[in-house]
């Protein structure tokens, strides 16, 4: 069994250097991401690519502790939308979240393949970067995608040096893939319909 090497080799890297990363560089990777497909080809993604040092360091005031490694970064990619740029269908499906994964999806197998990091964070204020980049009010600030070429582990806390030298963790295919019938037992989702824990009891007969 072989899988295409970027989807393979694509990790959330953490330690990066300050080495720029071009114009052009970026621009291949947003044309990858606007590669992908979407509801109705409503090509829902909006990116701001932040490559100017004062609004860099703007972004970057956003970022809580634990995003410290992100620092270096000499590219930081803003990914908005808005619920009605996509498809709304029945049943909560809202599309303008899943077309924009889709294109962030590309967009990290585009930079593994050019020996780049490109690594998505939640982790940030997201008030105040769409006040320094002018996102409007009204749409949604889906992910902060840290650019930039490989760097040093040991600049990286030992929690995260310990993760980046690690093997990949995921759970066993079963936990999350079944024939022929939904076997799983999650955690029942909170009143609100909220996320459900992340304890997984996953696995039964139909399991793969
Ligand atoms: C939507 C999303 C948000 C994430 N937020 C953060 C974050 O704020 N900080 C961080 O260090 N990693 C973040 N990550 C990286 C994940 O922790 C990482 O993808 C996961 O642990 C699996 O590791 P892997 O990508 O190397 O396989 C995020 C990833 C995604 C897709």
């Amino acid at each position: 069994m072989t899988f295409i090497p970027a989807i393979e080799t694509r990790r959330a890297r953490r330690a990066l250097s300050t080495a720029p990363v071009s114009r052009e560089e970026v621009e291949t990777l947003l044309r990858a991401a606007h590669l992908a497909p979407s509801c109705n080809n409503s090509q829902p993604w909006r990116f701001v690519a932040v490559d100017e040092p004062a609004v860099l360091a703007q972004v970057k005031e956003a970022l809580p502790g634990g995003n410290y490694w992100a620092k270096p970064a000499p590219v930081i990619l803003a990914v908005a939308s808005r619920r009605d740029l996509d498809c709304m269908l029945s049943d909560r499906r809202d599309y303008f979240l899943f077309g924009c994964g889709m294109a962030v999806g590309n967009l990290m197998i585009q930079a593994t393949s050019m020996g780049l990091i490109a690594h998505p964070i939640a982790g940030y204020k997201p008030e105040q970067v769409k006040i320094a980049l002018g996102i409007p009010v009204d749409y949604t600030l889906i992910t902060l995608v840290i650019v930039g070429r490989p760097g040093d582990p040991s600049t990286l806390s030992d929690k995260h040096r310990a993760i980046e030298l690690g093997p990949r963790d995921r759970r066993p295919l079963e936990a999350v893939a079944s024939w022929n019938r939904f076997e799983f037992k999650d955690p029942a989702a909170n009143a609100d319909g909220g996320p459900a824990p992340s304890a997984h009891d996953g696995a039964a007969a139909n399991a793969m």
